[in-house]
């Protein structure tokens, strides 16, 4: 059983999609144990991708991420971090599998749709980052 931090992008909440991908994520067999809509400062989105600040995209990375509310989540399952990758899709959604989240509702490889950790050990640094024993309820 693992954790995965998900994060629900601005170009999800803005059309109306949270049901439509947490539908994605639940047909996959991954539970949502933890959840909430917020709207990130400049400083907490600059210090989420803070291992991307050296990309020539950062800036416009945490632009997007502040332009409206995202949905923060823990998702739990068997082998949780790489099943949620696979459901996600690749990166750039022109490149992302049939019938992944990324390729049914991304806009482009900024406006990607979802986030999920890249390794069980970014996971539990990532899922602490948003929340507290107290808000996971597996
Ligand atoms: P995410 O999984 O949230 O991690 C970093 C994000 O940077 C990535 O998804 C993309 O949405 C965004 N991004 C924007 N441009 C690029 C790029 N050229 N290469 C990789 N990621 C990019």
């Amino acid at each position: 059983m693992q954790r995965t931090l998900s994060i629900l992008k601005p170009d999800v909440t803005r059309r109306n999609l949270t049901g439509a991908v947490n539908a994605r994520i639940e047909d996959a067999g991954l539970r949502i144990i933890a959840q909430k809509r917020l709207h990130l400062s400049l400083e907490e989105a600059q210090r989420f991708y803070a291992v991307h600040q050296e990309r020539a995209f950062f800036n416009d990375l945490c632009s997007f991420m502040i332009s409206g509310p995202v949905v923060v989540q823990v998702l739990e399952g068997e082998n949780a971090v790489d099943r949620y990758r696979t459901v996600m899709g690749a990166t750039n959604p022109a490149n992302a599998d049939e019938g992944t989240i990324r390729k049914d509702f991304a806009e482009s490889i900024e406006a990607n749709s979802v986030h999920g950790s890249d390794s069980l050990e970014n996971a539990m640094k990532e899922v602490s980052f948003f929340f507290s024993e107290m808000e996971i309820v597996g």
